[in-house]
């Protein structure tokens, strides 16, 4: 008789317990967890792995991680899932893209696939990243649950030393991409819900103690270069740091941290100049490097100032979204992006409504574009709940970790659309003091609505925040732009204004006059005046027309949309520009001429 597996000969024995998941919600994988990969090489995870949808759930139910290896031909029982042998999904990847009959599907995935590890040596340790999966991911390792993952567009880690073993590994990724009422962004939101493991799966070696986490950044004052150093274990030890063509020093680690002032007074990083520098930071077997730039950041009165110069920002937003690989990116499309911000004489990009790939920020660092990176508390979050906040808490700090040395990156966005409550007040306040006391270095900045009752830029939630956004549309959702020009003179705000989105649909290759909707001419109308009324007022900063590129949306579904948000100025082949796009080109070349050189002007 062939011994049956244990692990596998009660598959069923869960079946009918209705609380399975309880045993798979602890232990929570968070910015606690993650480490510096800057300069480090990893093992790629990239490519096919084997796949199944789990629409009941029935990989935890039946626990599925808890299979033996026995192939589908030696098996004494049946079972419900054979370590999906028999298809394959793309890492990175979205399966709504893969398989037309996934297109809409929302639920559980199993990704599944071995791994040959080598085997660690004494004072090593492992980690697995995962750059970004949809909604919640749990990870099992050789049938070990090693934690879940809230939040689909950061990274996260877990450490796997002591679950590895030499040789083959099983990896076990569930990805939900099922819309909740209580998440981050909650079930309500106007993207496509796309589902999968958007960004690299990899495997990261580091020495027993490794720099977890270094920052660096020109300080406040502008009087040096400010450095923090984080080591995984309380030791007391010497970082060296090397910014190339600026010399090296000393950072004295106590306890595990180091802080030390230089005095290096590096040239500064602008959108007209975005000079980088090679840095290094050596600790005792440990050493990363990054490419960084050094630039100030201020607000006074009305006025944004990037190196103690008043900034205007000439911005656009713009989805992670992609008609052949949805919320998969890469440097190509990337830099495509930032080529169509430069063309318009644009030197800003908000990136909506998630942290995006973080290629995004190198990339702008090299470039000179400014950002506003944003975490998805959009519309109407669960406000009221506790873990709801500490999940928007912990994608923000996820963020902030991920991206602290990008100088391309000015403003954290802590919200989108959001109306006035008290729930949502205390929410918001605590997001922006968890920004600023996690990076007293950046601007905070909040999507906001008009105050209707009194016409007026105003928000409760403004005196906890550097600058304001303001989404408007007049032109489009209100007709006229009276009313704009009456909320312009009507308000008093105390801090800068960012009009953080405008703009109209249009159906690339549609005309017709102004008076009609959707058509092109519309479009390039409404940009036109939002850009010549708004940049006439001195507290208004900048803009953000809504945005780039039109963009998978399920709920947009007119004859003119069919899924799609059509208020981009170039066609969702990301080629086709609308008229809307030299419209603000030109509104561009003649307003908000404000800002010096050091905005990037060409
Ligand atoms: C809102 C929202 C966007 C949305 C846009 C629109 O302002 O913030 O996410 O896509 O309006 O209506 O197109």
């Amino acid at each position: 008789m062939t011994e049956i597996s244990t692990r596998a000969a009660d598959p069923f024995s869960h079946l009918h317990e209705e609380n399975f998941e309880q045993a798979f919600l602890k232990p929570e994988l968070t910015a606690d967890q993650m480490i510096l990969t800057a300069g480090r090489p990893c093992q790629s995870l990239d490519g096919d792995w084997n796949f199944v949808l789990d629409p009941f759930q029935e990989g935890l139910r039946q626990r599925w991680f808890d299979h033996d290896d026995l192939a589908i031909g030696q098996w004494v029982v049946p079972r419900d899932y054979d370590n999906g042998e028999w298809q394959t999904a793309k890492v990175p990847g979205c399966w709504n893209l893969a398989v037309p009959e996934w297109f809409h599907y929302e639920g559980s995935a199993w990704y599944s696939r071995n791994v040959d590890v080598e085997p660690t040596g004494p004072e090593e340790r492992l980690f697995l990243r995962v750059g970004a999966a949809s909604g919640r991911c749990r990870v099992f390792l050789n049938g070990i649950f090693l934690g879940l993952h809230k939040g689909g567009s950061t990274p996260f880690f877990v450490e796997i030393t002591g679950a590895v073993l030499t040789g083959a590994n099983r990896l076990m990724l569930e990805v939900d991409n099922s819309r909740r009422a209580d998440a981050v962004p909650m079930h309500h939101f106007d993207w496509f819900n796309y589902g999968g493991l958007f960004r690299s799966v990899e495997i990261y070696r580091v020495p027993d103690c490794f720099i977890r986490d270094f920052r660096i950044s020109l300080a406040q004052d502008g009087g040096g270069i400010d450095v923090s150093v984080c080591l995984s274990r309380q030791e007391d030890d010497i970082c060296r740091v090397e910014i190339e063509g600026l010399g090296s020093f000393d950072v004295p680690v106590r306890g595990g941290v180091g802080r030390l002032r230089s005095a290096c007074l590096p040239e500064r990083w602008s959108p007209g100049n975005p000079r980088l520098y090679r840095v290094s930071a050596a600790c005792g077997n440990d050493r990363i490097e990054d490419r960084v730039g050094f630039r100030k950041l201020a607000v006074r009165g009305h006025e944004i100032l990037l190196n103690d110069a008043p900034l205007e920002l000439r911005g656009i937003c713009v989805h992670e979204d992609d008609k052949e690989t949805g919320r998969v990116t890469n440097e190509e499309d990337l830099r495509r992006r930032f080529a169509h911000v430069k063309e318009l004489g644009g030197n800003a990009a908000r990136l909506a409504h998630y942290p995006h790939h973080e290629l995004a920020a190198r990339i702008a660092d090299e470039i000179g574009i400014l950002l506003w990176q944003e975490i998805p508390v959009y519309w109407a979050i669960d406000f009221e709940n506790p873990s709801t906040l500490a999940d928007a808490r912990n994608q923000l700090l996820e963020m902030i970790a991920r991206d602290h040395n990008r100088a391309s990156i000015i403003l954290w966005g802590v919200g989108n659309e959001n109306a006035d409550t008290d729930a949502r007040l205390s929410f918001m306040r605590e997001l922006a003091v968890t920004a600023k006391t996690a990076d007293p270095t950046r601007l905070t900045v909040a999507a906001c609505l008009i105050n209707r009752e009194t016409f007026r830029i105003e928000d409760r939630l403004a005196e906890h925040l550097d600058v304001i956004g303001l989404n408007e549309y007049f032109g489009w959702y209100e007709p006229g732009y009276d009313n704009l020009t009456r909320l312009l003179e009507n308000s008093e705000p105390d801090r800068p204004v960012l009009i953080s989105e405008t703009g109209a649909d249009a159906v690339s290759g549609l005309h017709g006059g102004v008076g009609r909707l959707f058509t092109e001419e519309r479009q390039a109308d409404v940009l036109e005046n939002q850009v010549r009324l708004t940049s006439g007022y001195s507290y208004v900063a900048g803009i953000f027309p809504w945005l780039l590129y039109d963009f998978r949306s399920q709920r947009r579904q007119t004859a003119h949309q069919r899924g799609w948000n059509r208020k981009g100025i170039v066609a969702e082949d990301k080629e086709t520009r609308k008229l809307g796009f030299a419209a603000l080109r030109e509104a561009y070349a003649v307003c908000f001429t404000k800002g010096g050189d050091a905005d990037g002007r060409s």
